[in-house]
């Protein structure tokens, strides 16, 4: 137990979904840095070696997260060989905007919508492994847009808006049978990083939150009780 009442992320096992990213990098070394056994999930293989090379100690598997039988099969593949896996933190993302409602495309529209996909299959398949977990932890990050949708953005708001009711259906799922395990929502505004600093100094990106700032917040999933977290939205700043 952490001095604040959670089972603490140290000997945890955590799956990063969607780990290729700055976000995904800086999730994955602080929940290194904190005890837990990583294991990053990326789609392309050459980028996924590369978050093994800046994370040391972090575990990898290639893995298009849109396709079902193949997330299936990694579910499958980490709890044969006796992963445990007592957290899932995706980070796929993606963004479109349009030039208002008419320029909202079927492409775009395409994009989020296997966004949302590989939200929707991560979740699927790992669920009986987060139930099962003294601890399990679900999380995505979701956008305070949702909060303001607007005309321009209103497939990748939609989009957003489908993972957070899914993750409420998570954490009604997990509130009815595993008083352990809790779903999470973090919303923010845009992500920030600091090669995103170093190449535009002059720019104060107001409003965005450092990838820092979300790595904390996973680590402290387990810092809290699940039932204090089980299906809150934590705007992060
Ligand atoms: N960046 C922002 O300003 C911002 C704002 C609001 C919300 N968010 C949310 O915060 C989260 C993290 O943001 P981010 O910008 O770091 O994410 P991102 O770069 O858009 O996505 C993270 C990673 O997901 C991987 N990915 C994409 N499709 C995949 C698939 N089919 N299977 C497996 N992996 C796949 C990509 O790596 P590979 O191509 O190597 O697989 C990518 O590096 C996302 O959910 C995003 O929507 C971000």
């Amino acid at each position: 137990m952490t001095a604040a009442g959670g089972p603490g992320v140290a000997g945890r096992h955590v799956l990063v979904t969607g780990a290729t990213s700055e976000s995904g990098v800086a999730v994955c070394a602080a929940l290194v840095a904190a005890g837990a056994h990583v294991v990053a999930v990326g789609s392309n293989a050459e980028r996924v070696a590369a978050v093994a090379a800046r994370v040391p100690g972090v575990a990898t598997e290639v893995c298009d997260l849109s396709d079902s039988a193949a997330v299936d099969a990694l579910a499958l593949r980490l709890l044969a060989a006796g992963t445990e896996v007592d957290g899932l933190i995706h980070l796929v993302g993606g963004w479109v905007g349009g030039a208002g409602i008419p320029g909202q495309s079927d492409e775009g529209w395409a994009a989020m919508e296997r966004s949302f996909r590989t939200l929707r299959n991560a979740l699927r398949s790992f669920y009986p492994a987060l139930v099962t977990s003294p601890a399990g932890r679900a999380a995505f990050v979701s956008s305070v847009s949702v909060d303001a949708p607007t005309a321009s953005g209103a497939d990748y708001t939609a989009a957003k808006a489908a993972s957070e009711s899914w993750l409420r259906s998570v954490a009604q799922g997990f509130a009815k049978s595993a008083p352990d395990a809790a779903a999470v929502i973090f919303a923010v505004r845009s992500l920030v990083d600091e090669r995103m600093r170093a190449a535009a100094p002059e720019k104060t990106f107001a409003g965005a939150t450092d990838v820092g700032t979300l790595a904390e917040a996973v680590v402290g999933l387990w810092n809290a009780p699940a039932g204090e977290l089980n299906g809150r939205r934590l705007v992060l700043e």
